[in-house]
């Protein structure tokens, strides 16, 4: 119920403004995102990797609705890819991005989901030169259906463009079996935006249930399996399933947030595992922290008590 009004929240224009200008909010937005500019987030990049954990650089920022706007962002990647590039850090894939699609133009009113495309494939294009690869994030369910068009769309040319898939929602176990065919880069989370009943499961233990499946059918297949949490129970259910499927550590991995667990992505990859950190960075960052407070009833109490002490 709180992740609900939470959720609903962040598309207030009021809350937002109350929320950006709050003075405490640049210590709690420091803990999830990586700083303000590519540089401040390569930084970041080269401890995690110096760590022995990989990542996924995100440009924050989401819903453009200009054309020019999502050109930018777009430029943003590929610079982005660039710089990492020329410091080495790209090599056999341990820095890679994420993109968000409808910050390259999905939701654009005309030509919207050509615009996306197109602008992936420039990202993939310079990804594919820096020898590492993209993901494509998954927003909220009206997105689903054309963000896997995309997809489809893009990989006959970039055949290693990994694509998200959320356990909350029902089609998912379908969409794991069309997906995990060889070649295939599929990250499963268990989604972090709101749904109607019809489509998601509201259950907590529901959404756990079909994470559970989900990942089943991912693991027994062909492709590459990017499972994407933080639930020390999910976890532990992955270690066991890999040992009698018998996949090789190098077939999979496990991703977590940045700032999140940061002690379970050090363990996982100090005991042989890959572990892939999602590392935000940009100042568009207040739909990706209202994200993050609504997935953890402590994260915004926390928030809240420290807007009091300063208040
Ligand atoms: P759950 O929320 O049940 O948390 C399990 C435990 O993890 C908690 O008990 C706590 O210990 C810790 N934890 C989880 N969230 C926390 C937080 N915010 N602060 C502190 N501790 C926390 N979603 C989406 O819709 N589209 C996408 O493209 C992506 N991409 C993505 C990439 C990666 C690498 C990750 C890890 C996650 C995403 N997500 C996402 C977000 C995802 O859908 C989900 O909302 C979060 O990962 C939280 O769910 P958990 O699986 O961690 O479980």
């Amino acid at each position: 119920m709180l992740r609900r009004v939470l959720l609903a929240a962040s598309v207030s224009g009021r809350v937002r403004r109350l929320v950006t200008t709050a003075p405490i909010t640049r210590d709690v937005v420091r803990r999830f995102v990586a700083g303000e500019t590519a540089g401040e987030a390569i930084a970041v990049v080269e401890r995690l990797l110096a760590d022995g954990l990989a990542v996924t650089l995100d440009y924050l920022g989401e819903d453009t609705t200009e054309l020019e706007h999502a050109a930018a962002v777009t430029q943003e990647y590929v610079s982005l890819i660039e710089l990492l590039h020329a410091r080495g850090l790209t090599t056999g894939g341990r820095a890679e991005v994420s993109v968000k699609p409808t910050a390259v133009g999905l939701g654009l009113p005309e030509h919207g989901e050509k615009t996306a495309a197109e602008n992936i494939t420039r990202i993939c294009s310079a990804a594919r030169a820096a020898g590492t690869t993209v993901t494509v994030d998954m927003e909220d369910h009206t997105r689903v259906e054309a963000t896997l068009r995309l997809v489809e769309h893009v990989r006959p040319d970039y055949g290693d463009l990994g694509c998200v898939v959320q356990s909350y929602l029902r089609r998912t176990p379908s969409d794991c079996q069309a997906l995990a065919v060889a070649g295939s880069r599929v990250r499963l989370c268990k989604g972090a935006y709101s749904a109607p009943d019809g489509v998601a499961f509201a259950a907590r233990s529901e959404v756990d249930r079909n994470y559970a499946r989900c990942m089943r059918i991912l693991l027994q297949g062909s492709g590459y399996p990017m499972l994407a949490t933080h639930d020390p129970r999910l976890i532990a259910i992955a270690r066991s399933r890999v040992t009698t499927i018998g996949r090789d550590p190098g077939s999979f991995e496990y991703q977590m947030l940045y700032g999140i667990r940061p002690d379970e992505q050090r363990r996982l990859a100090a005991e042989g595992s890959q572990v892939r950190v999602y590392v935000p960075y940009g100042d568009d960052w207040y739909g990706y922290l209202v994200r993050r407070l609504a997935e953890r009833p402590a994260n915004l109490a926390f928030f809240l008590r420290a807007l009091r002490s300063r208040g």
